[in-house]
């Protein structure tokens, strides 16, 4: 059985009262017995704060992103292991406003999974097509090559650790959500080419789906059955709607 995953990307929002508040909210809203795994990734200077309020409580924390290297002359970086040290256990990588505003590679998605993956981080791959490319049949192409350039040289064992995300880019922050149709084609397509890599971690491998979920269609994605979870942006900044859609799964 592949396990539920609700991650809420927080982005570049808040401040520390708002993250407190946040916080405080989604642990009154939800309980240890949710039916998903609930991360929640708040900006870096809010991670500390963050680890201590949700100490010994069901919600687990997650970073934005983190550099593939170990420690050095890496300016305005932040390691895996200072992320470990202050609490994170996930990490989003390769997020498309990484890949397109940062200029993130294929290639370095990956090196950053294998460093996150070696210091013990779960890490939350994501991967998407523009709307160029959906509209010229090009979308099973461009995941297909994001998913294998991304995953290669992984171990079985570090793929079956590893959770990979669906985020068509057209759909992110826009109010447009792929139906739970389209989604679960490209999902399907993309359990088959997890299966080629390797076909155990194909079955344990959650994936997730993100780009505008919100509480009214997060049930009609989450039935879908290669839908395992999902990514959420802005509808993670409000507590209970982001407990609501924890409650669709
Ligand atoms: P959204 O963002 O839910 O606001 O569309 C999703 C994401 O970027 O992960």
């Amino acid at each position: 059985m592949r396990p539920a995953v609700i991650a809420g990307n927080w982005k570049m929002n808040g401040s520390a009262a708002q993250a407190e508040t946040l916080i405080k909210g989604l642990l009154e809203a939800s309980s240890e017995d949710a039916a998903a795994t609930m991360v929640v990734c708040p900006s870096y200077p809010f991670l500390g704060q963050a680890a201590q309020l949700l100490a010994g409580s069901h919600i687990a924390l997650g970073a934005q992103d983190m550099s593939p290297h170990e420690k050095g002359a890496f300016t305005g970086e932040v390691s895996a292991q200072m992320l470990l040290t202050v609490g994170v256990r996930y990490v989003i990588l390769g997020h498309s406003e990484r890949r397109l505003y940062h200029a993130e590679s294929d290639q370095l998605v990956n090196a950053k999974a294998k460093a996150a993956l070696s210091a013990g981080l779960i890490p939350i791959i994501c991967i998407g097509e523009t709307l160029t490319e959906r509209e010229a049949d090009r979308t099973e192409e461009i995941v297909g090559g994001q998913l294998a350039g991304s995953l290669v040289g992984l171990t079985a064992d570090q793929l079956k650790k590893s959770i990979l995300a669906y985020e068509p880019v057209w759909a992110i922050g826009t109010g447009k959500t792929a139906t739970p149709d389209m989604a679960q084609a490209v999902h399907q397509f993309l359990r088959a080419g997890l299966a080629r890599i390797n076909e155990e971690a194909a079955t344990l491998m959650p994936i997730l789906y993100g780009g505008s979920v919100k509480p009214d269609n997060a049930k009609d994605l989450l039935s879908q059955p290669d839908i395992d979870g999902a990514l959420v942006g802005g509808a993670a900044l409000k507590a209970d709607d982001f407990c609501k859609i924890v409650n669709a799964v």
